[in-house]
């Protein structure tokens, strides 16, 4: 697909090798094998600059839940541009699109909750959520109490707290990262990390014993709150065992320490449910959300508030005369319109009901790949996210320098699907979720016919 003579003069190549640090990229691949630029989107697919056609089965970024031309997102976006295109949120002012999206957020939480916050992109909310809790804990009079517990593998994003809550090295390396008020405690892998003989309920009783020993040694007085996605999705699609955060719910309760869902992939249906925190029975204080809220058709995120956190950062911001946090850009009344309306859509059209029936498919045919290939150990799906891992005989592991599942991942995109290789050997599964079964069964048709000759790479990297 990238050939040389694509580099050749004045090209898109090589003007974009030339010019732009690209997110999360290896500077050499892509200076060897150039971008691969995207013209077109049609639904769950999306068009490359040489017209080949996939099936986006990540989602983007597990985002463009509704697809890639909804034109009612589009028709929204541009009414609203003509009417009001810019209008910010600071003294007071706002505009009518933020005020029934916020009305809406908040009528639809999993608990019952109280203010939105808006803000431009996932990291964001959760820098945004890290400064609320220090502002809700010093108007308690509680200034130490300050620390954030998350987990290894969490992802939240790449901001200064967010990418220091984030358990992943690729995104704290060379940063001087993690910030020291970040503490990281085991992630509810029971796949790789229960012990010999040891059950779902034992392995989550063990990862609450864990937190519980973290707090003490830190000192309950300095702990202010615990970050955890619902699913973690970067990390490795990691779906926690049923029971394990009502044990983690209960040490949290016990030293006043707040409970954050991070809910920017699991929020908007990608469980089943509307948000992740139903699914998993989490009852959070704050809860982040961004990528779905608007289908990804704009940046936008918001910060969910209970009472109980609202009401102490109220009186605060009374005493100092203004609550000193915002962005240009929150509560943006043309990205409030397409969260608006990507909601609207959600309910008009039933998106959870989808979900809710594609998902066995979705499932059955994720564990289809497994059974049938020597190479993965481990297949998972809740809703439409899921994930297939890497490994043989057990619990055996490739070596992680041949990137086996990015190897396998580049030859399903050969044939027609895009999907993403994430750390620990794993390919992730995040379609849009207005996927319906005969295009369900075609994506799988191809991953499948992509790696029934993937045997042999994989003999040739054990
Ligand atoms: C769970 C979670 N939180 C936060 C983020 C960060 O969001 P953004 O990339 O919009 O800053 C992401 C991004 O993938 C995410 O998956």
């Amino acid at each position: 697909m990238y050939e040389k003579e694509n580099f050749l003069g004045n090209s898109d190549y090589s003007r974009d090798v030339e010019y732009h640090l690209h997110s999360y990229t290896h500077p050499k691949t892509l200076s060897d094998e150039g971008p691969h630029i995207l013209t077109k989107g049609d639904g769950i697919h999306v068009y490359d600059e040489t017209g080949r056609k996939f099936i986006e089965g990540m989602s983007g970024l597990w985002c463009a839940s509704l697809g890639f031309s909804e034109e009612e997102i589009i028709n929204t976006i541009t009414d609203q541009l003509n009417k009001l295109p810019f209008y910010h949120s600071f003294a007071g002012k706002t505009a009518d699109p933020a005020i029934k999206l916020a009305e809406h957020l908040i009528k639809m939480s999993p608990v019952p909750m109280s203010k939105v916050f808006f803000a431009n992109s996932g990291s964001e909310a959760n820098d945004t959520a890290i400064k609320m809790i220090w502002y809700y804990n010093l108007a308690r009079g509680l200034p130490e109490k300050r620390k954030i517990i998350s987990r290894r593998k969490g992802y939240h994003g790449v901001t200064l707290a967010a990418a220091s809550l984030t358990g992943l090295p690729y995104a704290q390396n060379g940063f001087s990262l993690p910030l020291d008020f970040v503490h990281h405690t085991m992630a509810p892998d029971y796949f790789n990390e229960s012990l010999k003989d040891e059950d779902e309920v034992s392995f989550s009783d063990r990862l609450s014993n864990e937190l519980e020993k973290l707090i003490i040694k830190e000192g309950p007085e300095t702990i202010a709150a615990f970050f955890a996605e619902p699913v973690m999705g970067a990390g490795g699609v990691i779906i926690p065992p049923e029971k394990y955060f009502s044990k983690i719910q209960k040490v949290l309760k016990k030293y006043d320490i707040l409970m954050v869902a991070d809910e920017v992939i699991c929020g908007f249906g990608r469980t089943g449910n509307m948000w992740g925190s139903e699914t998993f029975n989490i009852k959070p204080d704050i809860l982040t959300a961004a990528k779905a809220l608007s289908s990804a058709y704009l940046p936008i995120s918001a910060v969910i508030l209970s009472e109980k956190v609202y009401q102490p950062i109220k009186d605060q911001a009374n005493e100092f005369g203004i609550f000193g946090h915002g962005y240009t850009y929150s509560a943006h009344p043309v990205c409030a319109a397409a969260a608006l309306k990507t909601q609207q859509l959600m309910v008009e059209r039933d998106i959870i009901g989808n979900v809710r029936n594609q998902s066995k498919l979705f499932h059955d045919r994720i564990n289809k790949i497994k059974s049938n290939n020597w190479f993965l150990n481990n297949s998972r799906s809740v809703g439409l996210i899921g994930a297939v891992e890497f490994g043989y005989e057990g619990s055996k592991k490739f070596d992680v320098k041949e990137k086996i599942a990015a190897k396998c991942a580049k030859i399903i995109q050969e044939n027609g699907v895009i999907l993403r290789a994430l750390p620990g050997d794993i390919i992730g599964f995040c379609p849009p979720l207005i996927i319906n079964q005969s295009q369900l069964n075609e994506m799988f048709d191809k991953i499948e016919e992509a790696i029934k000759d993937f045997d042999q790479t994989a003999y040739s990297l054990k």
